[in-house]
């Protein structure tokens, strides 16, 4: 008996082959640019781990602010986590992260999350603080490229951004309850300034 031809039997590429994704010709067939997708999902996985890195660092100097140094350490597991989460969606996709992690912590799409030269608990906070918040911004990005188009990445993208937004909320919550702050009094932080910390 003859078989049935069915929809989504067959496409662009061919049976057997192995050296082409359906998964990315359907993306290419809904208008993604997934050479450019790929690039910026390497720069931000670049972003999650050297992040997680410097979150190691700067936990370490939150010793004796245990409340502070509790909530750095759950930003820096899911940085970590997002990293983890968003690797094999860069290879899903054709591409692969540079061999040399230098060239990797250089393409990273956010900056340095380096220690403060003087190490207060406040300055600190500070740093991770907009660390989350080019996190946000990174992630942001992602899902507008991919909303409609690529639910896979856009899912990914999406679950990133939530614990992002939520990060950046923790590190506020914190400055607040400590300020004041001199950077703050300089109008260099977007935060609303609360007139109690003056
Ligand atoms: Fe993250
Ligand atoms: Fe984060």
């Amino acid at each position: 008996m003859a078989t049935k031809v069915k929809k989504h039997m067959t496409g662009k590429v061919k049976p057997g082959d192995v050296t082409q994704r359906v998964g990315v010709e359907q993306l290419e067939a809904r208008g993604v640019n997934v050479t450019e997708l790929r690039e910026k999902l390497i720069d931000a996985a670049g972003a999650e781990f050297t992040t997680y890195y410097y979150y190691t660092v700067l936990r370490m100097y939150l010793a004796g602010n245990e409340d502070y140094k509790e909530i750095c350490e759950d930003a820096r597991l899911e940085d970590r986590a997002h990293f983890e989460l968003i690797t094999p969606r860069i290879y899903e996709l054709g591409g692969s992260l540079p061999t040399d992690i230098r060239d990797f912590a250089d393409r990273a799409s956010c900056a340095d999350a380096y220690l403060p030269q003087n190490p207060t608990a406040a300055g600190i906070l500070e740093i991770l603080l907009e660390a989350e918040r080019c996190a946000i911004r990174t992630w942001s990005e992602v899902c507008d490229l991919t909303f409609g188009k690529d639910p896979r990445t856009y899912d990914m993208a999406s679950r990133i951004l939530q614990e992002e937004v939520e990060h950046e909320a923790w590190f506020i919550e914190l400055l607040s309850s400590i300020g004041p702050f001199p950077s703050w009094r300089a109008g260099r932080c977007s935060i609303q300034q609360k007139p109690w910390l003056l």
